[in-house]
């Protein structure tokens, strides 16, 4: 489905304009402008007139009007882009009546919506780097010293942890205790990001964010024996130094943009790395239902690790707060509704491998029955429940 993969590609980039409405500073209160009483008498009144109007919203008179407002209903439909039902406002009716919304602070509250920043750096003495400048500042606000410097073995063991995960060795720890050079700092932590144990460091964070799993969750819970990839595609990213555009790209689009690269191909696990319910059902409706639930993991998960924002709640219901709207969430639901979990193969580099001949296969046929074996059993122990395989 070629038209869905591009817009794949595209939702990275088009997903903002959720916040922009927020955005749009809005005139205090007044009398409704022409424009907005033009937009209501066309498109409202039909139905929110003086008697008996729909869901008690009474938009024949100005008190009726500030009612609307004061109490968010209004805000809250233009929002979620559901009045009138019949069809979507333009923008500049749309803008006519967002013009009645009270005036709001240019930054919205919540973290995730205000645009990213570049603040001014304090002015603090005696600082090496700008961002001490800011933990002196907030320090200095409460009244808190800074604690000494850390001794030269508490900062190797403190920065070989927070990078690798692992402390340093005897011979590192010797190492940096003789380097008595200007630059023996800057020396340890290129050698802790050049180290393969930098990216499966940090790639746990990440998995973490990604819910990522080697089962499927669920009441079965079978193991996951293919989802490695991605966890190795995550390491690989970290050590690769790979921007941040780049990396949420090949995980919602990996697919295309990775054809036939077994390096970026796996990412793409990002998308299904949540917990998948397995149960067959013989009923339809719950078939349905499982299927919405896989989708919705996904599109929570996106709304989640990469716009900071948890959207999973609009799957029922308009955000009471946040500029979500169910109308939103489907939206986003459908770019993703060509998703299946599944298996795939991975191109390999270079040649492929031989098929194995015959004579390899009758000599080698009782290791693989002794493999088959193995699974088996390891297989039925998992399932027992009462340990990890092999504790039986
Ligand atoms: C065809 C009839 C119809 C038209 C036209 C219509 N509405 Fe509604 N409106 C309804 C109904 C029915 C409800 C109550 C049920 C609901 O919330 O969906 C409602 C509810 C509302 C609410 C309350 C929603 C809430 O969440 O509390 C507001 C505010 C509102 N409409 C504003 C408008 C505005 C503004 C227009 C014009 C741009 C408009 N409506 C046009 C039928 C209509
Ligand atoms: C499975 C569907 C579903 C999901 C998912 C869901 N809700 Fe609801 N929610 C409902 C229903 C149904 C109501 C009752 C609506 C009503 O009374 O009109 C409701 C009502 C609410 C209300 C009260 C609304 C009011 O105006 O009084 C709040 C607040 C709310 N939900 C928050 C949330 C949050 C936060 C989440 C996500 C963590 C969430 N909901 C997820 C179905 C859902």
């Amino acid at each position: 489905m070629p038209g869905m993969r591009s817009s794949m590609v595209m939702m990275a980039v088009s997903a903002f304009p959720f916040a922009v409405g927020l955005l749009v500073p809005a005139k205090a209160d007044q009398p409704p402008s022409s424009n907005a009483r033009k937009v209501i008498g066309s498109s409202c009144i039909s139905c929110h007139g003086k008697t008996n109007p729909a869901g008690n919203i009474d938009l024949s008179s100005d008190t009726g009007i500030q009612r609307a407002v004061s109490s968010g209903r209004l805000e809250r439909v233009l929002n979620a882009g559901s009045m009138p039902p019949s069809r979507r406002l333009t923008k500049t009716e749309d803008a006519s009546l967002r013009a009645l919304l009270p005036a709001k602070s240019a930054a919205p509250a919540l973290w995730s919506l205000r645009p990213v920043s570049n603040p001014p750096v304090p002015k603090v003495s005696g600082i090496k780097h700008p961002i001490d400048a800011f933990i002196a500042k907030s320090l200095k606000a409460k009244g808190i010293t800074a604690n000494p410097p850390a001794t030269k073995i508490a900062w190797l063991r403190r920065i070989t942890v927070d990078l690798t995960g692992i402390p340093p060795t005897v011979g590192e720890t010797a190492a940096y205790l003789a380097d008595s050079t200007a630059t023996s700092r800057q020396n340890v932590i290129d050698r802790l990001l050049a180290s393969p144990a930098y990216g499966e460091r940090m790639a746990r964070l990440w998995l973490d964010v990604a819910r990522f799993g080697e089962s499927h969750g669920y009441e079965q819970n079978h193991i996951r024996p293919n989802a490695w990839p991605y966890r190795d595609y995550v390491i690989r990213s970290f050590n690769a130094d790979k921007p941040y555009s780049e990396f949420i790209q090949e995980q919602l689009a990996g697919d295309i943009l990775g054809k036939g690269n077994p390096d970026i191909l796996p990412a793409t696990g990002f998308l299904v790395a949540g917990i998948h319910d397995t149960v067959p059902s013989q009923v339809e409706e719950a078939t349905r239902q499982q299927r919405a639930n896989d989708l919705e993991d996904i599109v929570a998960t996106v709304g989640a690790s990469v716009m900071g924002f948890t959207i999973g709640c609009a799957r029922c219901h308009d955000h009471k707060f946040d500029p979500i709207s169910q109308r939103d969430f489907y939206a986003l639901e459908a770019l993703f509704s060509g998703v299946n979990h599944g298996e795939t193969d991975l191109p390999r580099p270079g040649k492929s491998l031989p098929k194995p001949s015959r004579d390899w296969l009758a000599q080698t046929v009782n290791v693989h029955n002794q493999v088959q074996q193995l699974r088996f059993t390891g297989r039925v122990k998992s399932q027992g429940g009462s340990g990890p395989p092999g504790t039986q």
